[in-house]
């Protein structure tokens, strides 16, 4: 009889962000803002932006070769590459170039979009792949480059954002470590946060009656404090399933690791589900809100310092546009 293991462990993790590094006091030199604010209201100092060299291909490309590195395995040997991202450079989808680009001839490849949830949406997709017996290796990268999208002169958005990409591989295992998870959505308060289509205003006359639409997009638009609100209360609830699901106290974990929004929302939920300040991961001082890539980043980050070791047990959650919000808990390693 052919038998398959069908546990799944977290072989290898990788980063990338662009070397174009923004300080708040650098910011308050074109738009109307303080270092001071932005530190107090958010915990952001600095934000790495993409410049004309830096794609969203080339941050995934880094950030995947990184994680096959250190997962041990040839690139060859993957099956599935999931790419979450809201920026693309190719609408078409870019999973494939970055596919090309590892020479990871063996693999399908596509994009995955759920804004700032798209890596738990992406590691649970890849998930289900590995529990039936389908791929045995996948590549899950999250990137974003958000500061194409942010209208520059609105303060409200831009100073919140930062670009770069995180990927980290997952593999079929006699030993399971993908633990629990929970995802959900709320179209009805998509207008909280967009990024969305502007064909109307740029409509183009083809016949008499016959009107296209012509390619645009508006810039980044938020409702801060709906999304706040939002991730408030939402947040702690996908945990806590997660946690319920993977048969866990909220004592069990080792690290909380939140989609890297605001210092304020990752305080808030910790103190929510009492997990104290010493388990919480943040990396958004230096960094900003990388969207889709920010968890993996800064699990990477963590693993690379050494605080994040191998058996250790993390809850992650990711929150946003959508709305969309989910929370995964894994144990990293083999
Ligand atoms: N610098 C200086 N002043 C500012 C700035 C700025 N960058 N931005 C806003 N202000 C001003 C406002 O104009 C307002 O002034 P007013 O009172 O004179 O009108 C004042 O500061 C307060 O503004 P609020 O919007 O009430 O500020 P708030 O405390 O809510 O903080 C923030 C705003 C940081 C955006 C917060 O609401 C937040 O973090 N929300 C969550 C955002 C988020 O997490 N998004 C994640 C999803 S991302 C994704 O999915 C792509």
């Amino acid at each position: 009889m052919h038998s398959f293991e069908t546990g799944i462990a977290f072989t290898g993790s990788g980063s990338s962000v662009p070397s174009s590094s923004l300080s708040n006091d650098q910011m308050s030199r074109f738009v109307e803002t303080s270092d001071e604010w932005i530190s107090s209201r958010t915990g952001i100092q600095a934000r790495q932006v993409a410049t004309t060299s830096d794609s969203l291909t080339s941050l995934g490309s880094e950030a995947a070769q990184k994680a096959v590195e250190s997962s041990g395995l040839e690139a060859s040997s993957i099956d599935l590459i999931l790419l979450a991202t809201s920026t693309p450079d190719d609408l078409f989808g870019s999973a494939s170039k970055i596919q090309a680009q590892l020479g990871a001839t063996q693999a399908v490849a596509f994009d995955l979009t759920a804004a700032c949830s798209g890596f738990i949406f992406a590691i649970t997709t890849a998930a289900q792949f590995i529990r039936t017996g389908v791929y045995k290796n996948v590549l899950v990268i999250g990137a974003d480059i958000l500061s194409r999208w942010v209208d520059w002169g609105d303060r409200r958005t831009c100073v919140l954002f930062g670009d770069g990409a995180g990927a980290v591989v997952m593999s079929a295992s006699s030993s399971d470590h993908f633990l629990g998870f929970e995802m959900r959505s709320d179209g009805s308060l998509n207008h909280c946060l967009t990024l969305a289509y502007d064909g109307d205003s740029n409509a183009q006359t083809l016949l008499d009656n016959v009107t296209v639409q012509k390619g645009t997009f508006a810039p980044i638009a938020m409702n801060g404090q709906e999304v706040y609100r939002f991730a408030v209360k939402r947040v702690p609830e996908v945990i806590e399933k997660a946690l319920f699901r993977a048969d866990l106290s909220i004592d069990a974990i080792d690290w909380l690791l939140l989609h890297q929004a605001n210092q304020r929302i990752l305080d808030a939920v910790a103190s929510r589900l009492k997990i104290p300040a010493e388990k919480v991961i943040s990396n958004m001082a230096a960094h900003g809100n990388t969207s889709a890539a920010s968890i993996p980043i800064a699990l990477d980050e963590s693993i690379r310092a050494g605080s994040v070791k191998p058996g250790d047990t993390i809850a992650a959650a990711g929150f946003g546009a959508g709305l969309t919000w989910g929370a995964a808990v894994f144990r990293w390693g083999t």
